[in-house]
């Protein structure tokens, strides 16, 4: 896989041109911050008021700077309209705000592919459909940036209605800092689908029930929830660390031969051949779109199940000694 860096980017390909960040929120705010550090016009789409409250987006955008406008004001006004909306809220803002606005010629652009891979959005064909995407977190991306430097990111062209969409996304992404780093260039499909994998099966999901058991488990048996806490959550971080820097082998080297040889031994009791067929399954659910239809049934719906799971989640024993041991061992 070819990766891009700096001098595979020219940011001529935005000279004379409006960004329209829409949404204010994590990736909004880094992304729109960094592309103006770099020289870009940007300007922000927002509302005012969000579930009849003010929204402090819409604030902080105006107190860092920005013109700030209505959704549909910005994306009439620009030639790149990037939505960082939550997933769940592109494709009726989109409908009731942002298409009227697509006028050929235009850039629709995002950060992640689920609306255009599941047809949540379908744009006219006479724009450019492309995607840039962080490959972190936005906290880090703007620190990353910040420090002359960024994170990795990924680039996708779904439709080049004006035979610019590459290099307009390869011009975004440097002004990021994300070339700086390495570029990939993907596929809506690859990019959208691995996103989901990953995210469901080994980094959210499958970590945090890893950590939920791990600390149940030992509770239950007796063990002081502050001990298990520092056992099964804290570490972890430290752990992937070294595998951050340098890959199972290197995390291997630090801990003890006793902890690798119980890597060896019960890890494959604990995560079997079963789970490998079970991440296969929802492979096929995100690849065939029941995850998608189900989740947006979910977003229709106001959201019920996921305010629960969050509301139980806030509850379990891990997060209320969590938030009490992380007091008490800050750096004063
Ligand atoms: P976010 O949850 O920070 O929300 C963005 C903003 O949207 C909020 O500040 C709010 O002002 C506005 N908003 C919320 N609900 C709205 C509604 N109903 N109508 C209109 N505006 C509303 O979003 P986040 O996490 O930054 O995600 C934005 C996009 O970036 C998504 O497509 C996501 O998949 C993608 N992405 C996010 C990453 C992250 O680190 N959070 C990493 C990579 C991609
Ligand atoms: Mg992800």
């Amino acid at each position: 896989m070819k990766i891009y860096h700096d001098h595979d980017a020219n940011l001529d390909a935005l000279k004379g041109k409006t960004v329209a960040v829409i949404g204010y929120g994590s990736q909004g705010s880094a992304q729109a911050l960094c592309m103006r550090d770099s020289g870009v016009k940007v300007i922000i789409g927002e509302t005012e008021k969000l579930d009849g409250n003010e929204n402090p987006s819409w604030t902080r955008a105006k107190n860092e700077g920005f013109e700030v406008y209505s959704i549909g004001e910005a994306a009439e006004k620009a030639d790149i309209v990037h939505i960082l909306l939550p997933d769940e809220f592109h494709g009726p803002v989109y409908k009731s705000e942002i298409e009227a606005h697509m006028k050929a010629g235009k850039a629709l652009c995002c950060s992640h592919g689920f609306n255009i891979v599941y047809k949540q959005i379908v744009p006219p064909a006479d724009v450019d459909v492309i995607m840039v995407a962080p490959k972190s977190p936005a906290t880090e991306e703007r620190k990353a940036f910040l420090a002359g430097f960024g994170v990795p990111g990924l680039v996708a062209v779904q439709q080049d209605a004006t035979g610019k969409a590459f290099d307009v996304v390869m011009a975004m992404a440097k002004s990021m800092g994300f070339t700086k780093a390495g570029v990939l260039k993907c596929t809506f499909e690859e990019e959208t689908y691995e996103d989901l994998f990953g995210e469901q099966n080994v980094l959210c999901g499958g970590t945090v029930d890893l950590i939920k058991y791990g600390f149940e488990v030992l509770t239950e048996a007796g063990y002081p929830p502050e001990m298990a806490y520092f056992e099964v959550c804290h570490e972890l971080k430290l752990i992937v660390d070294l595998i951050f820097e340098g890959g199972i082998g290197r995390m291997n080297e630090v801990i003890s031969n006793t902890a690798e040889w119980g890597e060896y031994y019960n890890g494959p009791f604990i995560i079997d051949p079963s789970v490998k067929e079970r991440m296969k399954q929802s492979l096929k659910r995100i690849e065939d779109g029941t995850f998608a239809r189900e989740w947006m049934e979910e977003a229709k719906k106001g959201r019920p199940n996921l305010m629960k799971k969050r509301a139980d989640l806030a509850k379990h024993p891990i997060e209320i000694v969590g938030k009490e041991i992380r007091t008490l061992f800050e750096k004063k």
